[in-house]
């Protein structure tokens, strides 16, 4: 078990940049692999979960080469190049491995078993499994279909009209995946703006998708995808990884004198929650030079450190900052007053009980944050220590990295423990905060 060290620090500053977009590289791998012809992925993420998706694209039978570890040719032999594997597909501490997966071999005519790290076999699959055997998979798994690993015989599929009862991306992908299989079209209604990579990938490809508009409220939309026969191959050079970015800009916006710039930052608004978040709590944010890489928007963020206001978070925004809240509440214990997250139960199977892990570990260092059934309320400004005892990820990489940035503002050296995971997400964490000037360590 591997630990960082991470001393109370001076003002951040400088240029960066950060590896490519953990979303946009799975997806690149997965739907390259079922397109006709060669397809070229640059600034690939080589990370622990995306790996895991590379060796099981593998182990499908499709070809890929590895010019360097974030640049791939992926050889996609059509939406039926997949082969039936000879053994158990392990996605690793991968959700999105294991649900696009079971989605994308929902359509094959073929024997698959989906397995993975303990921590995976805890995540709830009943909200895939369900519709895809409403649409003629057969698919199996523990607990009466609800956890992993999954047995899975795809075949023919028939289209669906769907309400999805959570505003999931890696859910809305797999249906959008079996629905490329199915005879008839798949209409799925979403009910919030959860990451939309998947279609926006699919169309660049020729998929027959027709979005329709969003509800200005809710974000909940409709999606209908016809049967293909054929996916174009793709080019794409991924953009960097706003979730990745985020620990740096919160950073920024947390030690006093810092000023952050990350170059070519993915900028997709279904991600960006943490950026209007940082606004709203009075932090200096500026987005410059937006561009398109990959089909997606890319900027360069700049932060400087201010003083923080509470925000109260809910709806909308929940989905769009999805993987930031633990952030979130490192950065309210700074904010003077109360800030509120609610409608945030699904933080409850991530990686971890992202509320239970996220409440334990800060209160640890000193802050003052009580956890409710769907969320968490922090009151700040409250000084942060570092304890005696190290605190601890639990195995989830965005704890870890939101407990270093805690670390950087905490009084004393705080040691945060199990941080092997930081990998899964964002291999060279600890160097990004070095070069800006942190003086972590390893140990
Ligand atoms: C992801 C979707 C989100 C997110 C996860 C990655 C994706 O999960 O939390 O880190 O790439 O589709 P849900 O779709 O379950 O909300």
């Amino acid at each position: 078990m591997s630990a960082l060290t991470v001393p109370l620090s001076g003002p951040l500053r400088g240029q960066t940049t950060v590896p490519g977009d953990k979303s946009l590289s799975h997806r690149a791998l997965l739907l390259a692999a079922i397109a006709s012809g060669p397809s070229r992925v640059e600034h690939f993420l080589p990370a622990g979960d995306c790996q895991a998706t590379l060796r099981v694209v593998r182990a499908l039978g499709i070809r890929v080469e590895e010019r360097s570890p974030t640049s791939l040719i992926v050889h996609g032999q059509g939406l039926h190049g997949p082969q039936e594997p000879e053994e158990v597909l392990h996605c690793s501490r991968s959700g999105t491995t294991m649900r696009l997966l079971a989605g994308l071999l929902a359509g094959q005519p073929f024997l698959s078993i989906l397995s993975g790290d303990p921590q995976l076999l805890r995540r709830p699959m009943g909200r895939i499994v369900a519709p895809l055997q409403n649409m003629g998979a057969t698919v199996l798994g523990r607990e009466n279909d609800r956890l992993p690993p999954l047995v899975l015989r795809g075949g023919l599929l028939r289209g669906i009209d769907y309400a999805l009862p959570v505003a999931s991306a890696q859910l809305k992908s797999a249906l959008l995946l079996a629905g490329l299989y199915a005879e008839g079209a798949t209409t799925l209604r979403e009910p919030g703006p959860a990451r939309d990579h998947t279609e926006q990938m699919l169309a660049a490809m020729g998929a027959r998708l027709v979005v329709g508009p969003r509800d200005g409220r809710s974000g909940a939309r409709t999606l209908r995808i016809e049967p293909a026969s054929e996916l174009q191959a793709l080019d794409m050079v991924v953009p960097g990884d706003f979730s990745s970015a985020a620990f740096l800009l919160a950073a920024a916006a947390l030690v006093p004198g810092s000023e952050v710039t990350i170059q070519g930052v993915g900028v997709n608004p279904t991600r960006t929650g943490l950026l209007d978040l940082l606004r709203g709590m009075g932090a200096a944010v500026t987005l410059e030079g937006e561009r398109l890489a990959g089909g997606e928007p890319v900027a360069d963020l700049t932060v400087r450190a201010s003083e923080l206001r509470p925000v109260e978070v809910d709806g909308t925004m929940v989905v769009r900052a999805i993987d930031e809240l633990p952030l979130l509440a490192v950065l309210a214990t700074q904010a003077l007053g109360e800030t509120t997250l609610r409608e945030a139960a699904e933080l409850r199977v991530k990686e971890t009980d992202r509320i239970a892990t996220t409440v334990q570990e800060l209160r640890r260092l000193g802050a003052q944050i009580e956890a409710r059934a769907d969320g968490f309320v922090v009151r700040g400004p409250t000084p942060l220590r570092s304890p005696t005892v190290a605190v601890d990820s639990h195995g989830d990489h965005r704890l870890a990295m939101a407990l270093a940035i805690a670390g950087l503002i905490a009084e004393g050296e705080t040691r945060v423990q199990n941080v092997a995971c930081v990998a899964d997400s964002y291999p060279g964490f600890a160097e990004a905060l070095r070069r800006l000037g942190a003086q972590v360590y390893s140990g």
